[in-house]
């Protein structure tokens, strides 16, 4: 847990950007301790409290200097779209940073990072990280559409190891972003894999990081409620270091885990084998 403050923060810039919307907050006391993976919950609608619970959206940017902290959001439900009719001058109130970060190797190395629509936007602070620490990284971008992808000219910017896919093919190579990941991974010898996107992505990645050998972390989007760890709407079955599977809270202990831990396949069930679920189908 990053030690999240709660501030009533002002809107710099909200802007459309694609198919998203770039928002930028000042507030203080929240930049400075962010690391990449974290995310901030901010609140939608204060108007009518019709929409209570709080929106998670990762931090894409941070700048302690001018107290900002930037997310990049895609209109999907209610919550979203008032966000998105907030205007400059406008207070939101945000909590953050939320999460745990993702583990990043220690010296140089080389990763490749795999994002699906916005699952780009925590990865570019962690390339920043690795690249500052002289490693090197590269990037598979996808989306269904065009439209959905986010970050590819900032992608380019960073590194010529960059591939797009989209499942439409309106941009970039036609179908899933596993399509060239193999090769990829090859090609600028990854040693490690960061993906962030929808959960079907996360476990097609970590299979095939499985299978080549490569460790793989992953940013998973549990739907959440409280965001603090109270509630236990985020769960997911992870394998602990003793090898036992437990439920564990996205919110707190994620959203970033070694993707070969995280049991894909058994999200939003109660598998047999989980510690505490026998007893669970007994009462
Ligand atoms: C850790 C984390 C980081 C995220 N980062 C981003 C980001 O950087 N950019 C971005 O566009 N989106 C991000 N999301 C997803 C974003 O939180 C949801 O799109 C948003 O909460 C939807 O709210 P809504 O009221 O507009 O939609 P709703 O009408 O409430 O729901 C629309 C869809 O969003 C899902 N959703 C609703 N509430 C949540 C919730 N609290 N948590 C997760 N999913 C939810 C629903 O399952 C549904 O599929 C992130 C989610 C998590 C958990
Ligand atoms: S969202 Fe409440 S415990 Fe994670």
């Amino acid at each position: 847990m990053a030690h999240p403050v709660q501030r009533q923060a002002e809107i710099l810039e909200l802007a459309p950007v694609g198919a998203y919307h770039r928002l930028v907050l000042r507030a203080e006391g929240i930049a400075e301790r962010v690391l990449p993976g974290h995310f901030a919950a901010l609140a939608v609608d204060g108007a009518d409290g019709s929409l209570l619970l709080r929106r998670p959206f990762f931090i894409h940017r941070a700048d302690p200097a001018e107290a900002t902290i930037e997310v990049v959001f895609a209109e999907a439900g209610r919550g979203t779209r008032a966000l998105a009719q907030q205007r400059v001058g406008d207070v939101v109130d945000v909590v953050a940073p939320l999460g745990n970060a993702f583990a990043i190797p220690t010296g140089p190395a080389s990763a490749l990072m795999v994002a699906g629509g916005h699952g780009s936007v925590p990865l570019f602070g962690l390339a920043e990280r690795i690249t500052e620490q002289g490693g090197s990284v590269g990037f598979i971008l996808g989306a269904p559409t065009a439209d959905r992808l986010f970050g590819v000219e900032q992608a380019r910017a960073f590194t010529p190891d960059v591939l797009v896919t989209t499942d439409d093919g309106s941009f970039g190579i036609r179908g899933q972003i596993t399509l060239p990941l193999t090769e990829a991974m090859r090609a600028i010898e990854a040693r490690v894999v960061y993906a962030a996107g929808p959960t079907g992505m996360l476990r097609a990645v970590a299979e095939v990081c499985a299978r080549e050998g490569v460790r793989c972390f992953t940013a998973v989007e549990q739907t959440m409620a409280c965001g603090v760890g109270v509630c236990m709407t985020c769960v997911l079955p992870v394998v602990g270091d003793d090898g036992v599977s437990r439920l564990v809270r996205s919110c707190v202990d994620g959203p970033c885990f070694d993707g070969s831990r995280v049991r894909f396949d058994d999200i939003g069930a109660v598998p047999p084998d989980l510690e505490g679920a026998a007893a669970m189908g007994e009462r």
